[in-house]
Order: structure tokens, then C-alpha cells, then sequence
């Protein structure tokens, strides 16, 4: 393991005051230990106006020789990758990194015999198969910029992204299991790609031996196309700055956006906070629960890992398949010893019969780590006294797609850890709070908007095809700063604890979806003239999604309504973002100037009626009493 990791507390400090006082020194030092084909000249060339950030300028490199073939000589027998399925009962399958080498050079083969070349972007919705692993870590090697969908993404959903990113590729399987199900996925890229004209060449990976439609000239079977390709694919090179992958996500407004990540920064930053977070050891076995179609997945579960030589386990199933003991059954088969995963997996565990967890021993773990949405003290206390046994320590790892990397986080065993508390920022990161108006909140035992005042390795480069919509979305709130979206407290011992999210975006189970995104789904049923979305506190999700919907004709059966509604967002984004709650209304609360007054719909939502503040400026106060008497 290079030498990046930070062993004691007094380390973390030292390491934390360099990164601000030479924060090029302290990067350049941690990238010389990575592998690159030509060093670069200028460290970090910023400004947060444009913006415009640019790291390790001038340098070129390839990620892929970072996570496999610098690994060869030394860990070339060690297991990179465990894969285990979704039925217990079908056996798991490893790979060495000698092996994964080989296969992620024959897919990267098989899409250049196809007519990938570097610069394309080629969309991957897929399950959590190794061959989803071998794809994205293939088109890294040839050039290609990934843009993996999350495949619970509806055909609409993937339509939009590939036009977006005008992919020219898709990678694919004929279905997958969830669960007890099955679910068939080439049908619904047939049906994305009927609203697609970039997409010149899709493949296919067999996954549960479906018969599937292929289309003559554009689709093949990836077992056909491997039969006799070299195992051996010379990296592309590539400059710190080219694009690695394209992942979008949601925002307050609009259709998600692609958020860009680059090849240098990201795999600095990926590595690095891998290591110190989660104090890897060289022998430790390392669970990520989270699909590879989050940004979770892309750096914790695949390239974090692999940069640091680390056996990285995928899990193809559902916690709760075939029973609620599912994680910790996984845990004792292959000896986990970090094990990193959502609030929501452990909220939904906790409802389940104690036992369930009581009955595995769990013995090999040595850390546990959450992420995706804030989490609550019972989670917090159940996760680390039932399943860490009081012994591990719990990381509360604070980020977002567009960080790329771990930001706010304990460092395990290293720095402090507090119930529902990220803790101290990573080195290199430099947060701060402001108020409205932008001003810094320098006191602690404060609450305000949490903002980054300094680049890191991985932070997002650009909207894709939209620059303009970057800057307006993360630099232009606060000047001079990067605005995350969420609002934080900090305790008296300058220790963050994350609130959520400040702006239109709701958390759903760790899934990030605008109120927007979601109203403009509802918007599309033929019975619908307007719709509102909130979120509120939901047990097991997190957020729930609460939908306030007026109709041009409500038919008798309410009921029916309703599950037509769900059909349309089911249609347009997918079963993730289905409304937990559909109110239909004749009005919603509306200012003079037409802007819905949310603050009063959250405050229904969550059953809080009693104190719904100044409603003076409502054009029609008595919609309130109306919406009050409906709720749900
Ligand atoms: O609100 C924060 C919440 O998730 C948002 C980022 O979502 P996404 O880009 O999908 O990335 C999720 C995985 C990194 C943040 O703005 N969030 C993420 N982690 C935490 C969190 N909220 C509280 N505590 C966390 N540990």
C-alpha cells in the first residue's frame, strides 16, 4: 500500500494543516505515488468564477493502469474482486487481479472491435454482474467516457441521459434479479433506444439466459463477441484533465444533470479517501452494498478500492432475499472486515426480528461505514451495537456526486466519532458555513449553509454540454464558494453534523430526485393540470415523497387516479421515485406572484398543522384549510 495513509491523530492534524497552508505540496506528494505515463507541470490552476479547476494539469496517465496492471507484480494473485449472486444458493465467483486484468482487457477489446474509440460516451445499464465492473473499468482503458445508468432507471429516464451525452454505445444484459424477481432489461434499452439516434451499436451480456429481441446490425452478445480476443489491451493514455465518466444526478431544477469527473483528480482523491477513511489493511476483505449506478458505487465500491490493490466484494442480490439476514450471512461466508453501506438498509434491517442478526457472528468486521443520507441516532446505535458489537467503529461519510470522494467523514479509530455526525472534514477539504446572505459563521454550536471555500482532487469539473449550468447550480449562490445544497450544524467541538438538503431535492432511501424532476412526471398523466412534491420524514426511506395533485376530472374511484399517477412516474423515471402519497386537491398555496408556498406543504406533509406561519400573502388562504382537512 503506498504510503498516504494517516495513522495517528496527530497525523491527521499535521497532514490537515498542510493541505491548507501548501495544499499543491500536499497533493503533489500524494500523487507521486500513484503510476503516470508523463508528469504533469502545474499542481492546481483554479477559480471558482468561471469555474474553472483544473489538477495535475499536463500529466497523463491511465486510471486502469493504476487499479490493475500497477498491481501486477506485487498483488497479481491477490483477489481483487468477489462476487457473489443474488440466490444464495448460485456460487460466487472471484477474480484475482490477474484476472480481472484479463477481462477488462478483452471487454475493452470487444468494444474497440465494435468501433469504440476514445472520447465516446457509451451508456452502461446494467446489473450488479462482474461484467458491469469489466465494462466500466473497459472503457476506461480504451478512453471511452462511461455513463452508467442506474438500471431501476425507467426507458424514459435512459433516453434522456443517452441523448444528453449523445452515447454512441450501449452495454447492456438481457435481465437481472432483484430479489425474488426477475426483471427483463434489454426491453426496456429496445424501448429507451426508440427515442435515441447516437446509439449505433448495443451489447449484451447474458446474464439469466432470456431469449431477447436482437436487432440485426446494431445488437450483439457479448459471449459471441469475446470468442477469441487477445486478453491483453494496451492502455490509452490520457491527459488529468480528460473526461473519465459522465454520472448524472438530480438538482433542484430541470432534467438531472451529468456530472463530470477527470481522470487525475478523481483517481487521486478516490484513493486517498478510500485508504484514510476506512484504514484499509493490506489482507482486509471490503463490502460496498451500493450499485455501481451511484457515485457510491463508482468510488467505494470499484476504483477506491482497486487503486489501492484492496479485494472488493459485489453483491448482486437485496439485503432482505431470501431473509432479512442477508448481509450478515455474506459477512460470515467471506470474513468482511469494512462493511459500508445506507441508513436506509440498516433502518429497513431493523424492523426485522433481532435474531435475523444475533445469529450470525460477525466476527471478522472491523468497520463500519454510512452513507447517502443523514442517519438517525436509533439507526446509528443499532448498526453499531448489534452489528459492530460496540467493538467497530461507525464512519458517518458525508459527500455527493459532484465531490466525487468522501468529504466529511470520521477517520476510523483516528479522528473523533459522534452519533449522527460526520465529523471533521478529510484533509485537503476545507468546509465552512455561511448564512443567507453568504457571510462566514466562524463561531461552533451553530447551524448554516455548507459550503466548500478551497478545490479538491475530485471535485466536479462540469455539467455535461453545459457549462453554464454548473456555474449557476454550485458557484453562483455563495461568490467565491462551492455550495453543496445541504445545511449543516456545528457542535462545540467544531464537529459537522449534516442536516439535508436546503433546496428542492428530496432524499428517497439515499436516491437523490428533484421535486421538479417529479412534478414534471406527474404533470405528464392525462388527468393531472398541476402538481406540488415535498418530501417528509419517512421511517425506513428517509424521505418519503408527498405529491399534492389537482385534476381536471377525479373519476370515483380515487384510488384508480392514484395508481395511474404512480404508472406515469413509474413510466418516466422509475419505480425508485414512486409518490409514497398522492393527495388530490382543488388548489395549492399559491403567493400573488403565482410560486407555490412549500414551507406550508412540508409542514402538512409531516402531520405538523398546527403552526403553518404567515399565510397572509396567499392569494387563497382558504386552499389551506381545504389541503389541511385531505391530508394524508
Ligand atoms: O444531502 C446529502 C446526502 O446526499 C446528498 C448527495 O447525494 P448523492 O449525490 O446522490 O450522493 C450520495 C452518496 C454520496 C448530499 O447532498 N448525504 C450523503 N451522505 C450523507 C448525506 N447526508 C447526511 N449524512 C451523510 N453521510
Amino acid at each position: 500500500m503506498p504510503n498516504i495513509q494517516i495513522k495517528s491523530y496527530q497525523e491527521y492534524e499535521e497532514a490537515y494543516k498542510r493541505s491548507v497552508e501548501d495544499p499543491e505540496g500536499f497533493w503533489s506528494d500524494i500523487a507521486s505515488t500513484f503510476t503516470w505515463r508523463k508528469k504533469w507541470n502545474t499542481t492546481l490552476e483554479w477559480n471558482f468564477e468561471e469555474p474553472n479547476v483544473k489538477w495535475f494539469k499536463g500529466g497523463r496517465l491511465n486510471i486502469t493502469e493504476n487499479c490493475l496492471d500497477r498491481h501486477l507484480k506485487t498483488r497479481g494473485n491477490k483477489l481483487a474482486l468477489i462476487w457473489e449472486p443474488n440466490d444464495p444458493k448460485e456460487r460466487f465467483v472471484r477474480y484475482t487481479y490477474r484476472e480481472l486484468h484479463e477481462k477488462v482487457c478483452q471487454f475493452a477489446n470487444v468494444l474497440k472491435k465494435n468501433g469504440a474509440k476514445k472520447g465516446d460516451r457509451i451508456c452502461i445499464y446494467m446489473p450488479m454482474i462482474p461484467e458491469l465492473a469489466f465494462a466500466v473499468l473497459a472503457c476506461a482503458r480504451i478512453g471511452a467516457i462511461h455513463s452508467v445508468v442506474f438500471a431501476g432507471f425507467s426507458a424514459v429516464a435512459m433516453a434522456d441521459r443517452i441523448n444528453d451525452a449523445q452515447c454512441s454505445m450501449v452495454l447492456t444484459s438481457d435481465g437481472l434479479n432483484r430479489g425474488a424477481k426477475q426483471i427483463p432489461v434489454k426491453r426496456v434499452v429496445d424501448e429507451a433506444l426508440e427515442r435515441c439516434d447516437s446509439v449505433k451499436k448495443v451489447i449484451v451480456v447474458e446474464r439469466l439466459g432470456w431469449a431477447v429481441n436482437m436487432v440485426d446490425g446494431r445488437d450483439v452478445w457479448y459471449h459471441d463477441e469475446v470468442q477469441g480476443v487477445s486478453k491483453d489491451c494496451p492502455a490509452e493514455e490520457m491527459d488529468a484533465e480528460d473526461m473519465l465518466f459522465i454520472l448524472y444526478t438530480s438538482g433542484s431544477t430541470g432534467k438531472p444533470k451529468g456530472v463530470v469527473h477527470t481522470c487525475g483528480g478523481y483517481m487521486v482523491y478516490a484513493q486517498y479517501s478510500f485508504s484514510n477513511v476506512f484504514q484499509v489493511q493490506e489482507n482486509d476483505i471490503y463490502w460496498c452494498t451500493a450499485d455501481i449506478g451511484w457515485i457510491t458505487g463508482h468510488t467505494y465500491l470499484l476504483y477506491g478500492p482497486l487503486l489501492s490493490g484492496s479485494t472488493s466484494l459485489m453483491f448482486e442480490g437485496v439485503p432482505t432475499f431470501p431473509d432479512m439476514g442477508r448481509f450478515w450471512q455474506v459477512v460470515d461466508k467471506f470474513g468482511v472486515n469494512i462493511f459500508y453501506t445506507a441508513p436506509t438498509a440498516i433502518r429497513s434491517l431493523m424492523g426485522g426480528d433481532i435474531d435475523d442478526v444475533l445469529s450470525y457472528s460477525l466476527d471478522s468486521l472491523k468497520v463500519l461505514g454510512s452513507v447517502g443520507e443523514p442517519i438517525n441516532e436509533e439507526a446509528w446505535h443499532w448498526y453499531h451495537t448489534h452489528v459492530g458489537k460496540e467493538r467497530c467503529p461507525l464512519v458517518d461519510t458525508w459527500w455527493q456526486t459532484e465531490t466525487g470522494g468522501i468529504m466529511i467523514s470520521t477517520i476510523a479509530s483516528i479522528t473523533p466519532m459522534k452519533p449522527s455526525h460526520a465529523a471533521l472534514p478529510l484533509p485537503g477539504i476545507q468546509p465552512i458555513l455561511v448564512d443567507a446572505e453568504g457571510k462566514e459563521i466562524t463561531d461552533n454550536e451553530v447551524e448554516g449553509y455548507l459550503c466548500m471555500k478551497f478545490p479538491w482532487p475530485s471535485i466536479i469539473r462540469t455539467t455535461y454540454g453545459d457549462h453554464e449550468r454548473a456555474r449557476l447550480s454550485y458557484f453562483s449562490t455563495y461568490k467565491g464558494l462551492y455550495f453543496t445544497g445541504d445545511g449543516a450544524k456545528r457542535d462545540k467541538d467544531g464537529l459537522y453534523r449534516i442536516i439535508g438538503r436546503v433546496d428542492d431535492v428530496i432524499n428517497v432511501s439515499g436516491h437523490r430526485f428533484g421535486t421538479a424532476e417529479i412534478e414534471e412526471a406527474i404533470n405528464h398523466n392525462s388527468h393531472v393540470v398541476e402538481s406540488a412534491v415535498v418530501g417528509y420524514p419517512h421511517d425506513v426511506k428517509g424521505q418519503g415523497i408527498y405529491a399534492f395533485v389537482i385534476c381536471k376530472d377525479v373519476p370515483e374511484r380515487e384510488d384508480y387516479l392514484r395508481a395511474e399517477i404512480i404508472e406515469t412516474v413509474v413510466e418516466k423515471i422509475g419505480k425508485i421515485a414512486k409518490p409514497d402519497k398522492i393527495q388530490i386537491v382543488n388548489g395549492l398555496p399559491k403567493t400573488r406572484s403565482g410560486k407555490i408556498m412549500r414551507r406550508i406543504l412540508r409542514k402538512v406533509a409531516e402531520g405538523d398543522t398546527s403552526n403553518l406561519g404567515d399565510t397572509s400573502t396567499l392569494l387563497d388562504p382558504d386552499v389551506v384549510d381545504e389541503i389541511k382537512a385531505g391530508a394524508l
